[in-house]
C-alpha cells in the first residue's frame, strides 16, 4: 500500500456490463459487511469501448436484484492506461481480458494482475462471456463471482491489511 491509505481494486470484462459491475457490486457488499469500506475501493471497466456510459445489462441486473444487489446506477467505461497507475489489483474475468490487459500494462506496475477465478474453489478458469447467451449464463456467472470474492479479500487481507 506504500504511502496510500486504501487498497484499490479494478475488476474488468469486455463489455463492463455483465461480469465485472457484477463483481464490483457483490465485492463492495462483501467489503462492507467486512467493515472495510474505506480500507477497500473497487471500480470496474472494459477492454471493450462499445457500452460506454451504458447501464448493466437488464439480465444481469435482474439476476443480481434477485440476490439483492441493485446494480442499476452503474455506468459502463473503458480501461484506460492510468488505470495501471491507481489500482493495486486489476482483475480480469478470462483470459482474453487478461491478455488485453498484460499488452497495456506499464513496466513499473507493481499490483496484481490476473483472474479473479484464481482466487476461487472453482476447477473453472475463466468467467465465462454471458453476453449471446441464454439467463442460465447469467446465474453461473453470479455464483462464480461469489464464491471468488471471498478469496480476494483474503488475499488482499494478508498481503495489505494484516498487522
Ligand atoms: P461483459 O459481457 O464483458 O461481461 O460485459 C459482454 C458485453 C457485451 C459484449 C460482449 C460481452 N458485446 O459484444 O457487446
Amino acid at each position: 500500500m506504500s504511502s496510500k491509505t486504501s487498497v484499490e481494486v479494478l475488476f474488468v470484462c469486455l463489455g463492463n456490463i455483465c461480469r465485472s459491475p457484477t463483481a464490483e457490486v457483490l465485492f463492495r457488499h462483501l467489503v462492507v459487511s467486512e467493515g472495510l469500506a474505506e480500507a477497500i475501493h473497487i471500480d470496474s471497466a472494459g477492454t471493450g469501448d462499445w457500452h460506454i456510459g451504458k447501464p448493466p445489462d437488464r439480465r444481469s441486473q435482474e439476476v443480481a436484484l434477485q440476490r439483492g444487489h441493485d446494480i442499476s446506477e452503474l455506468r459502463a467505461r473503458q480501461v484506460s492506461a492510468e488505470d495501471f497507475h491507481r489500482f493495486d489489483y486489476i482483475i480480469a474475468m478470462d483470459t482474453q481480458n487478461l491478455a488485453n490487459l498484460e499488452a497495456m500494462k506499464p513496466a513499473d506496475f507493481k499490483g496484481h494482475l490476473g483472474l479473479l477465478l484464481s482466487f476461487g474453489h472453482s476447477d473453472e478458469r475463466e468467467v465465462p462471456d454471458p453476453y449471446y447467451g441464454g439467463e442460465e449464463g447469467f446465474y453461473h456467472v453470479i455464483e462464480l463471482i461469489e464464491d471468488a470474492v471471498h478469496g480476494l479479500l483474503d488475499d488482499i487481507r494478508k498481503h495489505y491489511l494484516s498487522s
